[in-house]
């Protein structure tokens, strides 16, 4: 590691555990939000933030858990995140929500706010992951619907990195926690699930780290 990247990650560390544990910018309206983050998916259209080695990793430590038919991932712009499930864990069934217009045209993927759930999701995933908690209108609600549609033996994994943290809270990105501070929301708001594990993942320019609920 760089000495610059060394710095900048130690501000950051320094940063999280100073500020507050986590913080919510509250949007005014809901269509001020969905408007809010379509503009960002269009001006974004073509960026990737997943990492193929991350999910790699993700997807070897639910796999040593036991099987792993099903993936569900959230807030996944033009589904680079699902084909990398797919070349980590082979042909198993993988679907991201977007709530970009549009993003159905993606492989694998359906125009959806991930505040919702549909009926046969409930109880039907083995691995849910986002790395777009931080885009969350209601944080708490989102949370809540995801570990819903876990499988018994399921886990939800959300990574967090240095974009997520409460210094980087705005319109786009209304949510924002330091590492321990998001472990401490899902504790609260995934009840009956708990955070399980955290895992340090091996690309990790900007931080990233993941929380394991489950
Ligand atoms: C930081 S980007 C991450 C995109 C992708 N996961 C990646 O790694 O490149 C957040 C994405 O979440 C989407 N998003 C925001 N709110 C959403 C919601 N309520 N439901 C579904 N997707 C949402 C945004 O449109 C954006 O594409």
């Amino acid at each position: 590691m760089q000495i610059k990247q060394f710095v900048k990650l130690a501000i950051g560390r320094v940063r999280q555990w100073s500020g507050p544990a986590f913080a919510i910018q509250r949007v005014r309206t809901y269509d001020e939000y969905v408007r809010t983050q379509r503009a960002g998916f269009e001006a974004k259209r073509a960026t990737v933030f997943a990492r193929p080695e991350n999910i790699a990793a993700i997807a070897s430590y639910a796999a040593a858990r036991g099987p792993v038919r099903s993936v569900l991932c959230h807030g996944t712009r033009n589904g680079a995140e699902q084909r990398f499930f797919r070349e980590a864990l082979g042909d198993v069934t993988v679907l991201g929500t977007e709530i970009g217009e549009g993003a159905s045209t993606y492989p694998n993927t359906i125009e959806w706010d991930f505040h919702e759930t549909k009926p046969e999701w409930i109880g039907a995933w083995d691995l849910i992951y986002s790395n777009s908690w931080d885009h969350a209108f209601n944080p708490e609600k989102a949370i809540k619907a995801w570990v819903s549609c876990l499988r018994p033996n399921g886990i939800l994994v959300l990574e967090h990195s240095e974009h997520h943290t409460v210094a980087h809270v705005r319109d786009l990105d209304p949510f924002g926690a330091s590492f321990s501070g998001l472990i401490k929301f899902c504790n609260l708001a995934a009840v009956p699930r708990s955070v399980i594990a955290t895992l340090s993942l091996p690309y990790r320019l900007n931080d990233q780290r993941a929380v394991v609920i489950g």
